[in-house]
């Protein structure tokens, strides 16, 4: 393994810790950031955890105006006997360096990322709550920092990594979250970004949070945007239904997010013998075993979001109702298995975890 030496410059001036019901998600940061720079001919240097502070960027910088960012979402954990466990940490940083390179952006050093990422939660690690449902969100993200505004590849950028303690995402928390699936509006298209973890993607989905929201929805469904047929994502989360026994999940095809804890419930239904597809699955398909009673599931699942039950899908004038509004057997099995393997209760047979 090659080795990072990372400058490490302390606060002198720590922060209060919010209270454990306040946590929310992604409200609060901790007292430390990582910060790694690019400058073409150069490469990435200068790594350095540093106070958490403001940056300061160019009202020109490609990023502003252009888009030009990825992101990762990741989570650390204080297991039941209080060490520190990251999940699948390197599955991120690998997943960085492919929207890297959909976004023309230099590819980093995994290892150096992980390597700096372990530094900096050692150093904020008191940051880590310790009450069951809560966890340290990990934000690390690259954004074009040159200040030129002809549309092209910026020749420098920044690599930082910023940390949040958190609660759940939804405020229904394990309660089963209310979805409409989007008519009018398409999140991503094949051949378009939407397989890389990039802001231009989210941006794209708030006009459908909004119309969710007004309508008393806690997120959108997607649909494909060709045909306006297909299932696609959330947005915050990857979509399984469970019909007539069988687990299905609409197959990567480029415009969905290839979500870690996607395919780590894939491996988990598979390793527990229950049928699951990766496949193409239409909302008519979805209605019509929904209106014949083989719909007996739905959950979305992400880093963010863990594994949330979906108690209710609207898809034009008609209010599906998923397995009488509550979570069901296979979902909460997932969950359970999932946070007792995050937090170190339940043996890890997949070798997802790392401990610190
Ligand atoms: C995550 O689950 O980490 C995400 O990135 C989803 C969302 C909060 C943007």
């Amino acid at each position: 393994m090659t080795m990072i030496e990372i400058k490490i410059e302390l606060t002198t001036n720590k922060k209060d810790k919010p209270t454990i019901n306040k946590l929310g998600f992604g409200q609060f940061y901790t007292d430390h950031m990582f910060i790694l720079d690019y400058i073409e001919g150069k490469g990435w240097h200068d790594p350095r955890i540093i106070p958490y502070q403001s940056i300061s960027l160019d009202p020109a910088a490609k990023v502003f105006h252009y888009s030009q960012t990825v992101f990762e979402g990741l989570k650390a954990y204080l297991t039941v006997d209080k060490r520190v466990r990251l999940f699948r940490p390197e599955s991120n940083f690998k997943r960085l360096n492919i929207s890297n390179e959909r976004l023309c952006i230099p590819s980093i050093n995994e290892e150096h990322a992980l390597e700096a990422l372990k530094q900096l939660i050692t150093v904020d690690g008191e940051w880590i709550p310790n009450e069951p449902g809560t966890s340290l969100y990990i934000r690390p993200f690259i954004i074009a920092t040159d200040p030129y505004l002809g549309v092209s590849s910026s020749k420098s950028f920044q690599f930082i990594i910023i940390m949040s303690p958190v609660g759940s995402y939804y405020k229904e928390g394990i309660k089963p979250v209310k979805i409409l699936v989007e008519q009018h509006y398409v999140r991503a298209v094949v051949g378009g970004t939407g397989g890389a973890k990039t802001g231009g993607n989210y941006a794209s989905s708030l006009k459908g949070q909004e119309i969710a929201s007004k309508e008393g929805y806690s997120q959108t469904l997607w649909l494909d945007g060709k045909e306006k047929r297909y299932v696609e994502e959330v947005g915050s989360m990857n979509i399984f239904f469970k019909i007539n026994g069988t687990v299905v999940t609409p197959a990567l095809n480029g415009s969905i997010l290839p979500g870690i804890t996607r395919d780590s419930m894939i491996q988990l239904l598979k390793s527990k013998n229950i049928p699951v597809e990766e496949r193409r699955i239409s909302i008519d398909e979805v209605i019509e075993a929904y209106h014949n009673r083989t719909l007996e599931e739905a959950f979305g699942t992400g880093t963010a979001a863990v594994i949330s039950p979906i108690g209710e899908l609207k898809w034009k004038n008609e209010k599906v109702i998923v397995n009488n509004g509550e979570i069901g057997e296979v979902t909460q099995m997932l969950y359970d298995t999932l946070i007792g393997i995050q937090n170190g209760s339940l043996e890890d047979p997949f070798g997802w975890t790392i401990m610190l």
